[in-house]
């Protein structure tokens, strides 16, 4: 093998290895930042009245895309899609301030999914929501 063979040789094992790291780093950063689009579609959600403490925020999958179902601190149950109206990242609760915050352009949405601050055009999206004997239903 000579000096110019060996030369690419080297520089295909060094693209190669730059490529699989580059998709190592991006690929996680891609599947936390975009909804999930996966085929878990259902119509409606239930689950216990437990797992919505008040305060608390339970994300989940409804109809291929991320929700969330909030207990407010006055008792009121709020269900709205998770994903901003801006870019369409998944957004974030904050149980402190009560309110919703997208990673990706730190657009904000108050509890109700009304925008409270950065470029979102419009609120998020709201989802029925129902609570009777120890039970929430979303849809
Ligand atoms: S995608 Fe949410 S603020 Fe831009």
């Amino acid at each position: 093998m000579d000096a110019r063979s060996r030369r690419k040789f080297l520089g295909l094992c060094l693209g190669g290895l730059l490529a699989g790291a580059g998709g190592a780093v991006l690929y996680p950063l891609i599947r936390y930042l975009a909804p999930r689009r996966d085929g878990s579609a259902r119509r409606t959600v239930t689950f216990p009245a437990a797992e919505v403490p008040e305060g608390a925020a339970k994300f989940f999958e409804y109809n291929g895309k991320t929700a969330v179902v909030i207990r407010q601190k006055n008792g009121a149950l709020v269900a709205l899609s998770a994903v901003c109206t801006h870019l369409g990242c998944v957004v974030q609760w904050q149980k402190e301030k009560e309110e919703f915050l997208c990673p990706c352009h730190a657009g904000r949405f108050s509890a109700a999914g009304q925008v409270l601050g950065g470029p979102p055009p419009k609120p998020l999206e709201t989802i029925p929501v129902t609570a009777a004997n120890g039970t929430i239903t979303v849809g």
